[in-house]
């Protein structure tokens, strides 16, 4: 059997961060159960903010030159797509964003030229999500779960959970937390087996 293929998006500008520790276990947890793992970093990549240019309405393809068509190919080859964010002024980072709003190409495909958003790549994709903010307001997540879900149901990709820590706010501090590293690591595995499962 063909491994899972899961792909891990860190969308932190904050390297070795809270959500980037989250993210390496729940891929770590995701390999020990034989999947294959890639996790990209988006404040590595350039990706230019979607320009509304209406070019990809043409043929559901972003006409800008930049990593996010190497984003597109692995959105398409992945069968398991682990988005990581922190809140920033209560929404997604503005790397994560600049990536969600460049999918409207994907948006295109599936909405106005009725094609499916990822191509020929592997159906039944799930995804999840992992956020940290340093506040424990309630509303923390509101605004990110609402584009997280929009993003995911435009892609086709099935929502498949999240891991969510208030009032973690300094470098690492997810590592004082109890049992949420524990809980990654877990959920990557249940992510795995759930998808094999199926
Ligand atoms: C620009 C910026 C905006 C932030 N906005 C919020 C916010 O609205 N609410 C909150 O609870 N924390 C906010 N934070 C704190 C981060 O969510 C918190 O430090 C988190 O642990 C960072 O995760 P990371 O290490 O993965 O980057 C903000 C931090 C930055 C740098």
């Amino acid at each position: 059997m063909k491994p899972v293929r899961v792909l891990g998006i860190a969308g932190s500008p904050r390297r070795s961060g809270n959500t980037d520790l989250l993210l390496a276990e729940v891929m770590r947890g995701a390999a020990s159960k034989g999947a294959e793992t890639n996790t990209i970093v988006l404040n590595s990549l350039k990706i230019t903010p979607c320009q509304h240019c209406d070019a990809c309405l043409e043929a559901g393809n972003c006409r800008i030159k930049d990593d996010m068509q190497m984003v597109y190919d692995k959105l398409e080859k992945a069968d398991v797509v682990v988005l990581a964010s922190p809140i920033q002024f209560m929404g997604l980072s503005a790397q994560t964003k600049a990536m969600v709003d460049r999918c409207q190409c994907l948006w295109a495909r599936k909405y106005v030229l009725k094609i499916p958003p990822l191509g020929s790549g592997p159906g039944r994709k799930k995804g999840f999500f992992i956020s940290v903010g340093g506040t424990k307001f309630t509303k923390l997540f509101d605004g990110a779960l609402t584009v997280v879900k929009a993003l995911f149901n435009t892609l086709d990709i099935t929502y498949a959970g999240e891991l969510l820590f208030r009032g973690i706010d300094e470098k690492g501090a997810i590592t004082g937390h109890p049992d949420a590293l524990e809980k990654a690591f877990r959920a990557g595995q249940k992510l795995v087996d759930d998808f094999a499962g199926e």
